[in-house]
């Protein structure tokens, strides 16, 4: 029933982190609206979430195509009511060595990661600068604080979702809305490649779910982990880049 419980609209939550922390969020009173491409998957997570005792809405959607998610922005909002809470997370990953550089695929990283998640804001915003409140929750990733080997357009999607985010934080300030910037490391999802992958510091789905939702319910202006990552990325920017280049080079992902 619509007006009941705030309501979080979460994209990519048909699986990985999206998925987590839509059921955490319904567990956490939520009603949550479901975005993604795969509606199979989005109904699945709908009945875990009613299963509990939940409300949840499913909307099949592409986030790259602006007019989808205008759509689906007001589908949910019709449904559950105006939306409190955005977690902007849908995204794929992107491997580009310089022999295969391509501007096709750069452009679909950035129509989906970065691109979806301004369409996202774009249906949203309004609504919540007339009620005078509303949370923003991009998650972007560890990867948008400093260029990485052979994932040109990946960085360059996060690092614009950061950057787009920020200037948001401060022109909402005092607007009542938050904006929250998640930037995990490596957690395992299918993006990372699932059970049995091996990357450095990878987080289990569970508790980087239970971290990303804590910073949530705490409005936090910014949430970065692991911190044996978190801290050299931080740190890179200020070297000299003949130095960064040196430890940049040896990073394996
Ligand atoms: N896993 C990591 O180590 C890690 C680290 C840092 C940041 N992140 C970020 O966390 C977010 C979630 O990733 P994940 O690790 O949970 O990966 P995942 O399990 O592959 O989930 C990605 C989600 O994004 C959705 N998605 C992809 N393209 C979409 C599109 N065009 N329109 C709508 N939804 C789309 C997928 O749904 P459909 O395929 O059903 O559309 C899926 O629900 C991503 O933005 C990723 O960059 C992940």
């Amino acid at each position: 029933m619509a007006g009941e419980r705030p309501v979080a609209l979460v994209t990519g939550a048909s699986s990985g982190i999206g998925r987590g922390l839509a059921v955490r969020l319904a567990r956490d009173g939520y009603a949550v609206g479901l975005l993604a491409r795969r509606a199979g998957r989005l109904r699945e997570v709908a009945a875990e979430v009613e299963e509990r005792g939940g409300t949840a809405s499913v909307h099949r959607c592409d986030v790259s195509e602006r007019e989808q998610v205008l759509h689906a922005v007001e589908s949910c909002s019709a449904e559950l009511g105006p939306v409190d809470l955005l977690v902007a997370n849908a995204g794929i990953g992107s491997h580009m060595p310089v022999e295969g550089l391509n501007g096709d695929e750069t452009e679909l990283v950035m129509r989906i990661n970065f691109l979806g998640a301004v369409h996202a804001v774009e249906a949203l915003l309004p609504t919540m600068l007339s009620r005078g409140s509303g949370h923003l929750v991009a998650v972007a990733s560890l990867a948008g604080y400093c260029g990485l080997p052979r994932r040109p357009a990946y960085c360059a999607s996060k690092s614009a979702m950061m950057s787009f985010f920020e200037s948001l934080r401060l022109d909402l300030r005092h607007r009542g809305i938050a904006v929250t910037i998640v930037s995990p490391g490596f957690v395992r999802t299918a993006m990372t490649g699932g059970e049995g992958s091996v990357r450095p510091f990878m987080v289990e789905l569970d508790p980087a779910v239970d971290r990303i939702a804590r910073a949530i319910g705490a409005r936090r202006r910014s949430l970065a982990f692991p911190w044996p990552i978190a801290l050299p990325a931080t740190l890179a920017r200020s070297l000299p880049p003949a130095l960064f280049d040196f430890v940049a080079r040896r990073i394996r992902h």
